[in-house]
């Protein structure tokens, strides 16, 4: 579903994605951890098409991932949440839902303003919402078009503990969907549970790319370690 080769993104004489290669199976819920700086956020910007690669070949469900039919196929959640600041919250709903074409829209736009307390929120314009609200906006937009891949950048920054929570919810609800997932994320243990594969970025690099098991038993290390225990221990500086 998702095929990355080569991908190198310099800024300027920086590396910030060195040669990575990587791939998602269909219905594969991938955790993309990695230090500040490891190019996660670069890597993912890339992929969507928000920045220009420097090198290599992405495609996105066999398609280019620049191409329109690649373009149908995702959502992407930023790092950092951007609104337009003259729609209000329902608006972004129904701009979604008109560029997407999503039909019968509005019962799920009302169980998603619900899921994230947006409700009595839904005639706020997007530059009167709290970062936190932004968040919650980008992530309803998101969702509602219910795309076959998804690519989350850090969801749960500035989210409340009822959304994290419902949030991790959501997560396990796309992949029995059979969605296709990549996240990044500083909260480890919130992708622990539902990962099928983590993949560990530093440097630019791609240093860890296995169940979490696996990388466990490469690591000669007992059960009891945690992902925090393996995170710590791969991303440490010699
Ligand atoms: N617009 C930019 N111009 C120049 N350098 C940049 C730019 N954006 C990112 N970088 C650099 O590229 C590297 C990778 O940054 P990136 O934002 O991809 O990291 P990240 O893994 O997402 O980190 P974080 O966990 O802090 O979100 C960093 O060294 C960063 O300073
Ligand atoms: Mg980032």
């Amino acid at each position: 579903m998702l095929e990355v080769n080569g991908l190198v993104k310099l800024y300027g004489k920086q590396k910030a994605v060195d040669e990575i290669n990587f791939s998602l199976e269909g219905g594969e819920v991938v955790g993309l951890l990695g230090p500040n700086g490891a190019g996660k956020s670069t890597t993912m910007k890339c992929i969507v098409g928000l920045l220009r690669k420097t090198k290599g070949e992405i495609s996105i469900g066999g398609q280019d991932h620049l191409s329109t039919a690649a373009k149908k196929l995702f959502s992407y959640i930023p790092e950092t949440p951007s609104v337009y600041d003259l729609l209000t919250v329902e608006e972004h709903l129904q701009f979604i839902a008109q560029a997407y074409s999503v039909k019968e829209w509005k019962p799920r736009a009302e169980e998603l303003m619900l899921t994230y307390d947006l409700l009595d929120k839904r005639k706020k314009l997007g530059r009167d919402l709290s970062k936190g609200m932004r968040q919650k906006v980008s992530i309803c937009c998101a969702l509602l078009s219910d795309p076959q891949v998804l690519f989350f950048d850090e969801p749960m920054i500035g989210l409340d503990p009822k959304a994290i929570r419902n949030t991790k919810r959501i997560f396990r609800e796309l992949k029995d969907k059979g969605k296709t997932i990549l996240v990044s994320t500083h909260l480890i243990e919130s992708v622990e549970i539902i990962a099928d594969r983590i993949m560990i970025m530093k440097d630019g690099k791609i240093i860890g790319n296995d169940s979490l098991g696996n990388l466990k038993a490469a690591f000669k290390t007992g059960d009891q370690i945690t992902l925090e225990d393996l995170f710590l221990e791969l991303t440490k500086d010699e």
